[in-house]
């Protein structure tokens, strides 16, 4: 099965790439994790989606559609999602009332790193709720929330913490049964 890892950090040193391309490492057999940027995505204004989709979008919700299912990874800014991949999301949510954007019925994981003690847990909340609206089917659990990323990740990206590394294998086995389950 084919998952596309977006992250919704623009950041050159995101810990939340890292804890993507981590998971990618910890997929379970017979998954495959591409990874996706949103860089490039223009800021959503409807007026401008009347003009045809912008490059950046049609190539992310091409990818998002072939694959099985998407792993987000999502950043916190100001106690909320970042407004990149919120910006993202929008987009790949339309044209609205399109039976077909790349979230109906799709299955969703969500992930994320912060530098607080809160790890994401309100931004992955939001995420949550505005999947739902986009009619994405998102895992309800496990979750993972890196918190303190700055302890957990060595100055190359490498996720150090064991602990940290296991959650994210078990949230990737689980996402593998969630795909097929809905697949199925
Ligand atoms: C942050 N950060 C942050 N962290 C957090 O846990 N809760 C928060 O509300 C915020 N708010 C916030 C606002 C703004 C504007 C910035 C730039 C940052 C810190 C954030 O966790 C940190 O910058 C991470 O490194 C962002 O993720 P990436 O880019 O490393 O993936």
């Amino acid at each position: 099965m084919k998952v596309l890892a977006i992250c919704g950090s623009l950041r050159a040193a995101s810990y939340n790439r890292s804890l993507l391309r981590t998971a990618a490492e910890l997929a379970p057999a017979g998954m495959e994790v591409e990874m996706a940027e949103i860089r490039g995505i223009p800021v959503f204004d409807e007026d401008l989606e009347k003009e045809g989709m912008p490059e950046a979008v049609a190539e992310l919700r091409l990818r998002a559609k072939a694959a099985d299912g998407l792993l987000i990874g999502c950043p916190e800014y100001n106690y909320g999602i970042a407004g990149p991949l919120k910006n993202a999301v929008d987009w790949l949510s339309r044209p609205h009332g399109e039976p077909r954007t790349p979230f109906i019925n799709r299955p969703v994981a969500i992930l994320g790193a912060s530098m607080s003690l809160i790890g994401t847990a309100r931004a992955q909340a939001q995420l949550r709720q505005t999947l739902q609206g986009c009619g994405a089917l998102t895992m309800p659990s496990p979750e993972v929330y890196v918190i303190r990323a700055q302890d957990k990740f060595d100055a190359e990206g490498k996720l150090t913490d064991q602990q940290t590394r296991d959650a994210v294998g078990r949230l990737m086995a689980a996402f593998g049964t969630w795909i097929a389950r809905l697949k199925g």
